[in-house]
């Protein structure tokens, strides 16, 4: 290969990495990234997770099966029929395969658009030396064997998920995120171990389908990390729909049959249970990645939990090399992947970036959507901060009764004294996009006044954000 030296050498085309190589490109670097991943077609594609088997079809599959639910649930309300709605869920699978397809190939352009090299194959960290660190690619699929200097490294070699011993995942009986992003029938009785954000989002896609889905967590409380009032509400919600979701459980023995999966589990009460499923999710977290990638090489070490340690700017302990995404501390998100992808492109070139880790937004894109920035009702209370909380529901909104959608509300939390937005949670219908008007809000550091002035568009959704607002200091006009 013509050129073995490059200024930045990124490990991973994953939201991190490949956001990372496109910013180094922009500010004027050479850049090479290194990507491993073959697709099910049996083809080297960029993406890492989030593209090929986490954001993106999870959000496809999401879509198909609310439409499904809504064609066959939803619209007699409007005087409009149907009958003998039906799912192909070949086809359901194609169009998420198609989406995938697109974008992961977008990524392909955008390599070559900004000039940036893609070693195809497994990167492995080998040595220091004179120009920079030393990186070896190991091609498992297209490609040749090569060895690159780079003068500074980004590490983005992200997540995968975390398995539990006795519960073999084959991705047939047992799955993971990948095969539970790929059923090729809808099991008739569905488990899911782990009742997080994949659990919750993929449980209600096979639920929408027609599974009968049971859920079993292992913490007491359900939703522990999103806002107590939404956490309730969820809840409630997601019982209605048909969830069966146990906490406090303690998952004993499973057994694989030819066809079915047995789980022995405790209830929260101590009382013993049996559960025969036809297919089984383990949901259980994500573990950071750093297989076979020669850390020890260049004397760097994962810390006890296998993640990379950095500083606030993602430097790890060595000069020039840097770390982000799923694979280092902090939310596994892949807007925080690639927030730290463009941070690091921008430290390499002397600038002065920051990312403020309070006003990373969280989504989880259940219906009704969750979505919430700062800080919860619960984690003010343990800081004892005063805060004034300020709710408006859907259900008193034009434009969500219009949209058939009207369950949940936005809630703001604002500094008692100086009004300063601490944090803001919503459920309901689009929560994923309204959340980004709080994001903006933090960021600037506005008082719920602020969003409570400022014109929002009639009849919007919108309208509850502003309601909310208003509401800390028991102005709400509508309610
Ligand atoms: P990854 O996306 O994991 O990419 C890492 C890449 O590095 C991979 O392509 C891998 O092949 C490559 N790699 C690793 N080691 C090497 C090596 N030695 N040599 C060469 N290549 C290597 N987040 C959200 O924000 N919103 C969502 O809606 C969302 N939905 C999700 C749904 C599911 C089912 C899952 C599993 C995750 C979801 N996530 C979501 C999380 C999101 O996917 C991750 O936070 C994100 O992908 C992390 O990006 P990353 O770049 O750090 O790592
Ligand atoms: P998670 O951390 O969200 O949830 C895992 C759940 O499993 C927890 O509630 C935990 O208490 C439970 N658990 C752990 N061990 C258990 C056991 N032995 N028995 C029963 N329950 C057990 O992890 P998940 O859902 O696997 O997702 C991984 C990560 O991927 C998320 O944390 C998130 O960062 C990312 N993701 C983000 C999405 C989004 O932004 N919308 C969507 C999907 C994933």
């Amino acid at each position: 290969m013509a050129n073995k030296e490059f200024d930045v050498v990124v490990i991973g085309a994953g939201p991190g990495g490949y956001v990372a190589a496109i910013r180094a490109a922009q500010l004027g670097f050479s850049v090479a990234c290194v990507e491993k991943w073959v697709n099910p077609a049996d083809k080297m594609v960029l993406g890492g997770t989030c593209l090929n088997v986490g954001c993106i079809p999870s959000k496809a599959l999401l879509a198909s099966s609310e439409e499904f639910e809504k064609v066959g649930h939803h619209l007699a309300d409007h005087g409009i029929s149907t009958s003998d709605v039906k799912i192909d869920i070949a086809q359901m699978l194609k169009r998420k395969q198609g989406i995938v397809d697109k974008m992961t190939g977008g990524i392909e352009f955008l390599f070559k658009k900004n000039k940036i090299t893609w070693l195809k194959g497994h990167g492995e960290l080998k040595a220091k030396n004179d120009g920079g660190y030393q990186i070896d690619v190991s091609p498992v699929k297209d490609g040749e064997k090569a060895s690159v200097t780079a003068r500074n490294v980004i590490i983005a070699t992200g997540s995968k998920a975390r398995h539990l011993p006795g519960m073999p995942v084959d991705n047939k009986l047992i799955s993971d995120n990948e095969g539970a992003l790929s059923f090729d029938t809808v099991p008739k009785k569905l488990g899911v171990i782990g009742a997080g954000v994949i659990g919750l989002e993929l449980g209600s896609v096979w639920r929408r389908l027609g599974a009968e889905v049971t859920v079993l967590e292992a913490m007491p409380e359900f939703l522990a990390a999103a806002d107590a009032g939404v956490a309730k509400e969820a809840a409630k919600q997601f019982k209605k729909q048909g969830l069966d979701i146990n906490v406090g459980v303690k998952v004993g023995e499973v057994k694989t049959g030819k066809d079915n999966v047995t789980i022995n589990y405790t209830d929260k009460d101590g009382k013993e249970h049996t559960l025969d499923v036809d297919r089984l999710i383990v949901s259980v977290g994500r573990v950071p990645n750093t297989d076979g990638l020669g850390l020890g090489n260049i004397g760097l070490a994962t810390d006890e939990r296998g993640f990379i340690p950095v500083d606030d700017h993602c430097r790890t302990k060595l000069p020039n090399v840097f770390a982000i995404g799923d694979v280092v501390r902090g939310p596994m998100l892949a807007h925080k992947a690639e927030d730290e992808g463009v941070l690091v492109a921008e430290v390499i070139a002397g600038q002065k970036p920051h990312i403020d880790y309070n006003c990373i937004p969280w989504v989880i894109y259940t219906s009704p959507e969750i979505a919430w920035v700062g800080k919860t009702e619960q984690q003010l209370k343990a800081e004892g901060r005063e805060f004034k909380p300020g709710q408006f529901p859907f259900a008193a909104n034009g434009r969500a009764l219009g949209m058939g959608s009207s369950d949940g509300f936005v809630k703001v939390l604002a500094d008692a004294k100086t009004d300063e937005i601490l944090g803001v949670h919503v459920i309901g219908l689009n929560a994923s996009d309204l959340i980004a008007e709080a994001v903006v809000a933090m960021e600037f550091k506005a008082a719920s006044e602020d969003i409570g002035r400022i014109c929002h568009p009639h009849p919007s959704l919108s309208e509850v954000m502003r309601e909310a607002a208003l509401d800390v200091e028991k102005r709400a006009l509508n309610k």
